[in-house]
C-alpha cells in the first residue's frame, strides 16, 4: 500500500506534512493581508486621542492584559453578555492589539460607556469599592503618577509610521493635552472609548 511507504519513511511523511501544512496555512492567511474588512478600519473611528493613547500604555504597564481580554468572540453566550462580537476593522490601528486570552476579569472590549467615569476612578482605586467580591488589585497610585507628555508626540508619530492618521496638528498639542494629567486620567479616557466604534446593540 501506497500509504504504508509514507508511514515508515519519516523524511517523506515530514515533507509531506509540511506541504500539506503549508499549503492549508497559504491559502487561510494570504487572503486576509489583502482582504479591506481586515485591514480598513471601521467607518467613523476615530484614532486614540493623546490621553486615551497614554491610558492605553497604563493598561499595557499595569498587565490589565494579563487578566481581561478584549476580543468578544461570536457566539451567544458572548454577545448576550458583552454585546457586538468584535470585528477586525477595530483593532487596525492597535499596536500591539491587546486582545488576550486571560478572562480572570470580564472581556473589555465593550466596556466603553458601560459605567460613569467615577465608577471607574473609585473601581481602579479598589475594586472592593464597588464590587465588594471582587478579586482585582486595586491599583491607588493612579492617582498621585501625574504624565509629562514629553514622550506623547514621539509615540503619536510612531503610530502615524503604522498608518494611522494623526495631524501634525494632533501631535503639536500632545503634549499640552495630557501634561499635569493623573495616569487614572488617562486610563480612564482609554476604558471609555473601548469599543464604541461599533454600534453596540445588547
Ligand atoms: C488579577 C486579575 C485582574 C487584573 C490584573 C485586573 N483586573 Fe480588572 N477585573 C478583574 C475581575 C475579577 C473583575 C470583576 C470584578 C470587578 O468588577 O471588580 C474585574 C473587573 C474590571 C472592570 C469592570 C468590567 C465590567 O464589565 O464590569 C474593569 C473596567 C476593569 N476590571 C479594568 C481593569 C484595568 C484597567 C486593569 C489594569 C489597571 C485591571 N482591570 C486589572 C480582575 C483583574
Amino acid at each position: 500500500m501506497k500509504h504504508d511507504l509514507i508511514e515508515k519513511n519519516l523524511g517523506l511523511m515530514t515533507l509531506l506534512m509540511v506541504l500539506a501544512v503549508s499549503i492549508g496555512g497559504l491559502t487561510q492567511i494570504v487572503p486576509l493581508f489583502f482582504q479591506d474588512v481586515v485591514n480598513e478600519p471601521v467607518a467613523g473611528m476615530q484614532p486614540y486621542t493623546a490621553l486615551q493613547l497614554e491610558g492605553r500604555d497604563v493598561y499595557i504597564k499595569e498587565g490589565c492584559v494579563g487578566c481581561h481580554s478584549q476580543m468578544i468572540r461570536p457566539f451567544r453566550a458572548e454577545t448576550e453578555r458583552y454585546g457586538h462580537y468584535s470585528v477586525a476593522g477595530e483593532s487596525v490601528w492597535d499596536h500591539p492589539f491587546l486582545w488576550g486570552s486571560k478572562r480572570t476579569g470580564p472581556d473589555l472590549a465593550r466596556v466603553g460607556g458601560r459605567y460613569s467615569d467615577e465608577w471607574h476612578r473609585v473601581h481602579l482605586i479598589d475594586p472592593r469599592n464597588v464590587v465588594p467580591e471582587s478579586k482585582m488589585p486595586a491599583y491607588p497610585w493612579l492617582v498621585e503618577k501625574k504624565l509629562d507628555g514629553a514622550l506623547t508626540a514621539k509615540k503619536m508619530k510612531v503610530m502615524r509610521g503604522f498608518g494611522i492618521p494623526y495631524s501634525d496638528e494632533d501631535i503639536g498639542k500632545a503634549r499640552e493635552a495630557v501634561e499635569g494629567r493623573s495616569e487614572l486620567d488617562a486610563l480612564v479616557a482609554y476604558l471609555q472609548v473601548l469599543g464604541t466604534a461599533v454600534e453596540n446593540k445588547r
